[in-house]
């Protein structure tokens, strides 16, 4: 069987590295990697750690594209790779434009697709935006959707989609687990992650930021850099915010935080070294899918710059805040949860409600024709799940 994986940016490459490893080693399966290149200098970071090479790569990036010039491009070499490599399926992962594209794509050339994280949902079609609309559209046109969760199951049973469903735990789990297991047991890795930040004050607290959804494009950029400039007057406490290299992003927090001194702007960071800043925040403050997945994983509370989340998992279980970009939200909500005391760095698999670090190991053996039992919450340990975070009163 040849299974063709397509994805193009860094999360969809963090979370398909694993499943493109445990492919590899099936010895009925013809593994073809395709990278759009959607993102260039952050995918290629991911690709080296993961040890993924591409087989094709559309090299589609150019500087702050448009959405539909991005499609138009991804529509068209896509058709061609397809038509080339005439795959018996083809894998993509999420909600990006990369995704959403290859999967029609495939539906039009009548190729079976399978949608890795399927059925993730807020309800709202503009937010976030636009990738509420990316997973719909993938959801519909595939026909075996891996749902990482039993919610995210139960958003697809709701819909009546044709697909067949399993739900296998999220591989951004597998991911995370490979990656602290060899920050563990390699203390120079260690070291190597940490020889950047040298900047650090091991005494104050640590606030990890990381943003880049397009909704708070604008003003929300302007109200989160106004709250991280506040927070940044504590004098115990720094922040470190890898910035996103999308030019709207870029633009405002270089001009509103760059000359703060405990506001540390750095490059985004290769998955190695995010993984171990993590490890070493206090609280993580964030709009990405991907970190609101990990860090109740290794017990850090995640305040989550966002009015609705398609994950809520652990918003449920109270490790995980929605806080929105209103700055006295934010700035509350950080004062509040660093009120409580510093938590775990391990990773727990028992602790997360995401995965156990088997996804990858399921989605497999169901595209072999041998599925797995399913991925379950119920037994999960409370493991190193933070504190539940206090709420904030205005
Ligand atoms: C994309 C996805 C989003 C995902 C996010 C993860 C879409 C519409 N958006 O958003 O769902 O959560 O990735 O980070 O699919 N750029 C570079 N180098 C890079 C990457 C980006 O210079 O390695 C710059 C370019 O100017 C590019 C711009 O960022 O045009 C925007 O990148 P794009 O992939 O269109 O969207 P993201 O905002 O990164
Ligand atoms: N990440 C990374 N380096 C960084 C910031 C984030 O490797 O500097 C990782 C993070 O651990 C998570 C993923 O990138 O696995 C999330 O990516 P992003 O926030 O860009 O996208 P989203 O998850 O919102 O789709």
């Amino acid at each position: 069987m040849k299974v063709l994986s397509v994805f193009g940016t860094r999360p969809e490459a963090i979370k398909m590295g694993p499943l493109v490893k445990a492919l590899g080693e099936a010895p009925d399966i013809e593994s073809i990697v395709c990278t759009t290149g959607q993102h260039r200098a952050m995918l290629d970071q991911v690709m080296s750690l993961f040890e993924i090479t591409a087989d094709h790569d559309l090299d589609v990036m150019v500087p702050n594209q448009t959405l539909n010039g991005l499609c138009a491009k991804l529509f068209e070499r896509l058709d061609a790779l397809y038509a080339q490599v005439r795959p018996d399926r083809v894998l993509v992962h999420g909600d990006t434009t990369t995704a959403m594209t290859a999967a029609v794509a495939a539906f039009h050339h009548r190729i079976p697709v399978g949608h890795v994280e399927a059925g993730l949902r807020t309800g709202d079609i503009s937010r976030p935006w636009p990738e509420e609309m990316n997973r719909r559209v993938i959801d519909v046109v595939s026909d075996f959707l891996f749902a990482p969760t039993p919610s995210s199951r139960a958003n697809l049973e709701r819909e009546h989609l044709g697909g067949r469903l399993l739900v296998t735990g999220n591989t951004v789990i597998d991911a995370l687990q490979q990656t602290v297991q060899q920050l563990d047991r390699d203390p120079a890795l260690r070291a190597r992650a940490d020889a950047p930040f040298q900047m650090l004050d091991p005494e104050r607290r640590l606030l990890l930021v990381t943003g880049h959804r397009r909704e708070s494009f604008g003003q929300g950029f302007l109200d989160i850099c106004r709250a991280l400039a506040e927070l940044a007057q504590r004098e115990d406490l720094q922040v470190l915010y890898p910035v996103h290299l999308n030019p709207n992003v870029q633009g405002p927090v270089n001009a509103e935080l760059g000359h703060l001194g405990n506001v540390h702007l750095v490059p985004p960071q290769d998955y190695l070294s995010f993984v171990r800043l993590m490890q070493r925040a206090d609280v993580i403050l964030t709009d990405s899918g991907g970190v609101q997945e990990e860090a109740p994983a290794l017990g850090k509370p995640v305040l989550v710059m966002r009015d609705v989340t398609e994950r809520p998992e652990a918003v449920d279980a109270g490790v995980v805040k929605l806080v929105g970009t209103a700055p006295t939200r934010i700035v509350d909500a950080v004062n509040a949860a660093l009120q409580q005391p510093s938590h775990a760095t391990r990773f727990d698999p028992d602790a997360s409600p995401y995965g156990d670090g088997r996804a990858s190991a399921r989605i497999v053996a169901a595209l072999r024709g041998h599925p797995l039992p399913e991925f379950a919450t119920g037994h999960r340990s409370a493991g190193p799940v933070p504190t539940p975070l206090q709420e904030v009163t205005p």
